[in-house]
C-alpha cells in the first residue's frame, strides 16, 4: 500500500492517482516519487488501464521537491540521488497521463505537470519554478521542458525571478490545455481520460509517441516516425473495426489488437 498516494479506478480503463501528503503541500519526497514511479509502472503493465489522471489537493498539486530532505543532502548525496531514476520512470510513462491541477504547482510540482500529456487546471492554480529563491535551479526538467512549453521569454522570466504565473497565463502560454472551475478540474480530467480510454489503445500509444517525437527530434525524423507508426496501425484489427464502425454508423468497439 502506498503511503503518499490514493489510487482509484473511477471509470472504465482509467486510473486516478491522488498525491496525498497534505502536511507538506504534497512536496515530492523520495518516498512519494518512488511510489508514483512504481504506480505508473504498474499502470503501464496493466492492459485494463488506458489512461491515468494525476492530481493533488485543492490547495496544492505539489509544492516542489521536499526542501527539508534537500537540506540533508550533500554533494555526494545529490550525485547519487535516487530521485533522478524515479523522475526518469515518471517522465517515460507510455500511456496518456492527464494532470488535474489546483493550487500550487511549484518547482518539482510544475515539472511533474510538464511530464503530463494533457493539463486541466482549476482557475486558482499557480505554476512556478521558484528554485532560484533557494540558490539553485530546476533539476527535474524545469529549464528544458518549460522553455519548450512556453517559449524563451516567459521561461526565462519564471526561472530567473521565481515568480509564479496564474492558470490563465499558463493556458495562454501553452502549459495548460483547459481551464475549469477549481472544483471541476478532476471531474473534467476524468472525462478526458474516459474519452481516450474508449479509443484504440495501440493508436493512442503511437499517437502519444509520435507527438512527443515532435518535441525532441528534427522534422524529417519525426515525419519518418509518424509514417512508420501510421503504416504499423494499418495492420491492426482496431483499424478495420474503426473504419467498419464508421461505415455502419455505429460506435467502434476497440480491442487493442
Ligand atoms: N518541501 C517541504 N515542505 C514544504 C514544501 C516543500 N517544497 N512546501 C511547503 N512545505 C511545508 C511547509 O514547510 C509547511 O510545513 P510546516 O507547517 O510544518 O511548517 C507546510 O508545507 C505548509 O506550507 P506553508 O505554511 O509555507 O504554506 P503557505 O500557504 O504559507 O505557502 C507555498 C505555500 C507558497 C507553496 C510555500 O509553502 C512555499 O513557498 N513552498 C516552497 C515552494 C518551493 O520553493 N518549491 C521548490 C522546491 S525546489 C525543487 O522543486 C527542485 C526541483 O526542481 C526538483
Amino acid at each position: 500500500m502506498p503511503r503518499y498516494l490514493v489510487v482509484q479506478a473511477p471509470e472504465d480503463g482509467v486510473r486516478l492517482i491522488t498525491l496525498q501528503r497534505p502536511e507538506a503541500l504534497n512536496a515530492l519526497c523520495t518516498e512519494l516519487l518512488a511510489e508514483l514511479a512504481a504506480e505508473l509502472e504498474s499502470a503501464e503493465r496493466d492492459p485494463a488501464t488506458l489512461a491515468v489522471v494525476l492530481t493533488g489537493s485543492r490547495k496544492a498539486f505539489a509544492a516542489g521537491a521536499d526542501i527539508r530532505e534537500m537540506a540533508e543532502r550533500d554533494l555526494v548525496g545529490i550525485l547519487n540521488d535516487p530521485r533522478v531514476a524515479h523522475w526518469q520512470r515518471i517522465a517515460s510513462f507510455a500511456k496518456p497521463l492527464i494532470a488535474a491541477v489546483n493550487g500550487f504547482a511549484l518547482g518539482g510540482g510544475c515539472e511533474l505537470v510538464m511530464c503530463a500529456d494533457i493539463v486541466i487546471a482549476g482557475e486558482d492554480a499557480r505554476f512556478g519554478q521558484p528554485e532560484i529563491n533557494l540558490g539553485i535551479i530546476p533539476g527535474a526538467g524545469g529549464t528544458q521542458r518549460l522553455l519548450r512549453a512556453v517559449g524563451k521569454p516567459l521561461a526565462m522570466q519564471m526561472v530567473l525571478t521565481g515568480d509564479p504565473i496564474t492558470a490563465r497565463q499558463a493556458q495562454q502560454a501553452g502549459l495548460v490545455s483547459e481551464l475549469t472551475q477549481p472544483e471541476l478540474a478532476v471531474e473534467r480530467a476524468l472525462q478526458v481520460a474516459a474519452s481516450i480510454a474508449r479509443k484504440a489503445p495501440l493508436a493512442v500509444r503511437l499517437a502519444k509517441e509520435a507527438l512527443l517525437k515532435a518535441g525532441d527530434t528534427d522534422l524529417a525524423t519525426g515525419l519518418r516516425f509518424e509514417r512508420h507508426a501510421f503504416t504499423l496501425l494499418a495492420g491492426t484489427v482496431d483499424r478495420d473495426e474503426g473504419i467498419r464502425a464508421f461505415q455502419e454508423k455505429r460506435p467502434a468497439h476497440f480491442l487493442g489488437q
